[in-house]
């Protein structure tokens, strides 16, 4: 099933095309985009999570077209795909409970008791049952990525997008987010991630997508990579 598309989508920044003409599926699948500093890579993501409004082209999510929906509805269709900030957006004056809880008891109103149950046990899943009353300060940089990991899943996300979710981790953290990533995506939810780190890509990743210059250049399975030349071979050394 297709979770994600675009057509032709562009982004410009005064007279600077930050996003060029991309076009992309996401399927059930784990991808990963890489390439050069400044190409455009988290601006794709902002615009795929309508953080940021494309000049051109067409978002599709769950086969429904989100570029035509008007904003209520887009925040309906939203829901369901989580984006995963580079500095986790915790808010620092509540708990990790509270954090992850927030928005399912007091946006989408659901009941007390379930939220509680289903924030124990996705606290309970990714290591996190301790720091139940913690506030984020209290956190080591995985922890709070958990924590944020947390919160998306709680909204139920049929898609998740990371931005260089590596960027603040050791090398033991890694491993576990490694772990969380494949175990989400064992749950049927697809994942798009963003990243410098080509080795974590490559180790999670079915598809990378390269790009460079605004565009994406290189769009390849890896089960063929040894295919591939020119300026993708350097990234994937
Ligand atoms: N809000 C903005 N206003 C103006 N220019 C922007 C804005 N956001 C991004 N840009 C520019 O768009 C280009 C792409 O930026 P983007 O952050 O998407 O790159 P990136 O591939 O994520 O880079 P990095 O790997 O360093 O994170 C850059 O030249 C950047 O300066
Ligand atoms: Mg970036």
């Amino acid at each position: 099933m297709t979770l994600l598309e675009t057509k032709n989508l562009s982004k410009t920044f005064g007279s600077l095309k930050a996003v060029s003409d991309v076009s992309l599926k996401v399927e059930d699948e784990i991808v990963s985009i890489i390439g050069p500093s400044g190409s455009g890579k988290s601006t794709l993501l902002r615009l795929l999570s309508n953080l940021e409004t494309p000049d051109e082209g067409q978002i599709y999510l769950f086969g429904q077209e989100v570029t035509a929906l008007n904003s209520k509805d887009k925040l309906t269709a939203y829901k369901q795909l989580q984006f995963i900030f580079q500095d986790f957006a915790l808010f620092d004056h509540l708990s990790v409970y509270d954090n992850i809880t927030l928005a399912p008891i007091k946006v989408f109103k659901k009941d007390k008791k379930q939220v509680m149950d289903e924030a124990l046990s996705v606290l309970k899943d990714l290591g996190l049952s301790d720091k139940i009353n913690s506030y984020p300060s209290t956190l080591s940089g995985g922890q709070k990525q958990r924590v944020a990991i947390a919160r998306a899943i709680m909204a139920n996300p049929k898609i998740m997008l990371f931005d260089e979710p590596t960027s603040a981790l050791d090398m033991e953290s890694i491993d576990d987010l490694k772990k969380i990533i494949l175990d989400l995506k064992q749950k049927g939810i697809g994942i798009l991630v963003v990243t410098h780190d080509v080795s974590f890509a490559r180790s999670i990743s079915e598809r990378l997508l390269f790009m460079e210059n605004s565009s994406i250049i290189y769009n390849v399975s890896l089960d063929n990579i040894t295919d591939h030349q020119g300026r993708l071979d350097k990234y994937l050394k």
